[in-house]
């Protein structure tokens, strides 16, 4: 369905015939027969009328402010339609403007060359996002024109939730996605435990209460199976990208919009410059997240993925999968649900990969490579937030 220009003037001129033509009824009418609300209709008729002719006359080079696009997106399918999409043009502003903005294409934003001593491109071409590679001000002004809105799941349990969540929500709110709209979506098993936080008027908190399990393995696995839930429930309807993130950690610097992507991996820290026969896979077979000698491309991070809310809900889903497939099995990863994402990475590559840096642990010392902590593994008190070994 395509309308040419002339023919759009042709659908004014009726219209503006057919509303003169029912005020002149009207007007006839109420000489007869004057009453309030019929002069009422009749200068809404008339007002409508105006806004018609207001619109035909601003409109630049002949042509409808929302018309094209909306056809563009082949959205129409009768008269009907054009006339709705074109009375309401008159009202709202050119939103579809935004659509339009081109995105930054790789090159424009990301120079792997910049780091010629790390990894910085994948065998599948994927960006490894490294300090001094990415132009984040290009990606920014794309984003901030798109109003984007980024989630941030979080689960804080037991004693998580006493130790590192206050820290960790303090720090994420001065340098995750500054400048985005953000929502957080923090899991706990007691809210009445959550810290007072000052958010920015682009933030938005969402606290959900969950049960709790026993073993803190059982709190990681569960998280898949939660995260999945969610998504499905909302998450997919109030934000663009989402991460998903470990509680006992902190924000050093900022964690801009050079990190989204379709489907994001975060590198571990302390793995990232080993031979992969020494990763800490899960090497049985019996296992679901098995992954034999001689495969798989990075040892992944489990306090750190993201991506668009469906390939993260994919994610969940087939991790969940996995780690109930190991129950009826009587099995258990080794690294738990970290396993089981390792798994999912090596059959389901994510789109772009997180250094080090965006999640660091200064236990390892310093590094050349490591130029900007964006993220710092907090002090792990196993024996303080854990309940078992
Ligand atoms: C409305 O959006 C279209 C498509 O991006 C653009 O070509 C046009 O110039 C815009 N009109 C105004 C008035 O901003
Ligand atoms: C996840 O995505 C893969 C690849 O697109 C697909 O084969 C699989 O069925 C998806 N899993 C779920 C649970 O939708």
């Amino acid at each position: 369905f395509f309308l040419k220009e002339k023919d759009l003037y042709d659908l004014v001129h009726r219209l503006c015939a057919r509303t003169s033509l029912m005020a002149e009824v009207l007007f006839r009418q109420e000489r007869i027969m004057i009453s309030k609300g019929k002069i009422i209709l009749f200068l809404l008729i008339l007002l409508t009328a105006l806004v018609v002719l207001w619109g035909y006359n601003n409109s630049t080079e002949g042509s409808f402010l929302c018309i094209y696009p909306y056809q563009s997106r082949g959205k129409i399918n009768s008269n009907a339609y054009v006339q709705k999409s074109w009375w309401l043009s008159n009202w709202f502003n050119n939103r579809s403007q935004d659509d339009q903005v081109e995105e930054p294409q790789l090159s424009d934003w990301f120079n792997p060359k910049k780091r010629p001593d790390v990894l910085t491109v994948t065998d599948w071409l994927a960006p490894v996002v490294w300090e001094g590679t990415y132009h984040r001000k290009i990606l920014e002004d794309y984003y901030t024109k798109q109003k984007i809105t980024v989630g941030l799941t979080v689960f804080a349990v037991g004693r998580y939730l006493d130790r590192y969540l206050e820290e960790f929500m303090m720090s994420a709110e001065k340098y995750f996605m500054v400048g985005q709209r953000v929502i957080f979506y923090i899991m706990v098993d007691d809210s009445s435990k959550i810290p007072w936080i000052q958010l920015g008027s682009l933030r938005t908190l969402k606290v959900f209460e969950i049960n709790r399990e026993k073993r803190w393995q059982d709190i990681s696995m569960m998280r898949m199976k939660i995260i999945g839930e969610h998504i499905i429930h909302h998450i997919q309807y109030e934000v663009d990208f989402l991460f998903c993130m470990d509680v006992d950690q902190i924000f050093k610097d900022d964690f801009g919009v050079e990190t989204l992507g379709e489907s994001v991996a975060q590198l571990q820290a302390w793995w990232y410059k080993v031979d992969p026969t020494e990763f800490t896979y899960e090497r049985r077979p019996e296992s679901a997240a098995y992954i034999p000698f001689g495969q798989g491309d990075f040892y992944y991070h489990a306090a750190i993925f993201g991506g668009t809310p469906l390939r993260v809900w994919n994610l969940t889903q087939e991790c969940f999968k996995g780690i109930l497939q190991d129950k009826e099995n009587d099995i258990e990863a080794e690294w738990h649900d970290e396993s089981h994402l390792n798994k999912y990475f090596l059959l389901n590559k994510p789109t772009k990969i997180l250094s080090p840096e965006y999640c660091w642990d200064y236990h390892i010392g310093s590094s050349s490579d490591i130029r900007l902590v964006k993220i710092a593994w907090q002090s792990k008190e196993y024996n303080v937030v854990r309940s078992n070994p």
